[in-house]
């Protein structure tokens, strides 16, 4: 890999490819090992593992090396962007939760961003040796396979998911709002990582994805490879935490219906 310090988006999308197969190899290798030492974040159910650590320091050190001198914001040891600078977004591990408990739906996120934008991006799924790019206004590809949204017109007929908080008392008010939302569409998925349902958006596995209350690195890359699928995304507007990403022909309709099952108030 180069350290060439163009922000051409191919290359930029090489190198989130490569440090999301990078890491991917080491969490799938640490899993194999256990979990190992588990501390807790913002409530007992938030969980981090050695291997959240050490992957993120795995993605730096990469970074580092092949992109120097560009900030990175990781979800475990923090970080900040500069304006106008190109920034790395990384979540170590997306599906913590998941991880820990060995369920293979856990993923790599890498994206890079310029001002909040995400230019180029990369998701790795390492139990499945599956891997999603994007690179902005270059399309979004699942191992080679250039992909698009589902063409789901219809919300009573749409698969959607979502996700939930780590806090309980937030957790009972997206309880009050899906509660809502499910005699109004087919079906909702809870799978547990943000990254992974806005590949799926982009996949066509989902119609539609929603959450509050997450965080830039659980969506920097996978809100532009759903974008570059052909889904319609809305992201957190200043002040806000709900993103929405959903196939052009129901996302009004979802997100009219969040609204009336309470999404202002979540
Ligand atoms: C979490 C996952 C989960 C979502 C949470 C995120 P983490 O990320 O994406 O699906 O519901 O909001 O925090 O903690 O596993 O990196």
């Amino acid at each position: 890999m180069s350290s060439d310090r163009t922000d051409d988006v191919e290359q930029l999308r090489a190198t989130a490819v490569a440090v999301a197969q990078q890491v991917g190899d080491l969490v799938v290798r640490m899993r194999l090992a256990g979990p190992g030492q588990v501390q807790t974040k913002t409530s007992a159910t938030d969980v981090v593992t050695a291997a959240d650590t050490a992957a993120e320091r795995l993605a730096r050190r990469l970074l580092a090396q092949w992109r120097p001198g560009e900030p990175v914001l990781g979800e475990e040891e923090g970080g900040e962007a500069a304006a106008g600078r190109l920034c790395w977004v990384v979540d170590p591990i997306d599906g913590t939760v998941n991880y820990l408990y060995g369920l293979p739906w856990y993923g790599v996120s890498v994206a890079v961003q310029r001002d909040g934008q995400s230019l180029a991006a990369a998701v790795a799924q390492p139990a499945a040796g599956r891997l999603w790019s994007a690179a902005r206004g270059s399309g979004a590809h699942c191992d080679g396979v250039a992909l698009r949204v589902s063409g789901a017109t219809q919300l009573e007929l749409s698969l959607i998911g979502v996700g939930f908080s780590y806090r309980a008392e937030r957790r009972a008010r997206q309880a009050a709002m899906v509660a809502g939302m499910l005699p109004k569409i087919r079906d909702l998925r809870r799978a547990g990582s943000a990254a992974l349902d806005l590949c799926s958006v982009a996949s066509g596995w989902l119609d539609g994805f929603a959450e509050h209350g997450l965080h830039r690195w659980d969506w920097a890359a996978g809100a532009l490879i759903a974008a570059e699928a052909g889904a319609v995304v809305r992201l957190p507007p200043r002040g806000s935490d709900f993103l929405l990403a959903a196939t052009p022909g129901i996302v009004d309709g979802l997100a009219e219906l969040m609204t009336q099952c309470g999404a202002d108030s979540v």
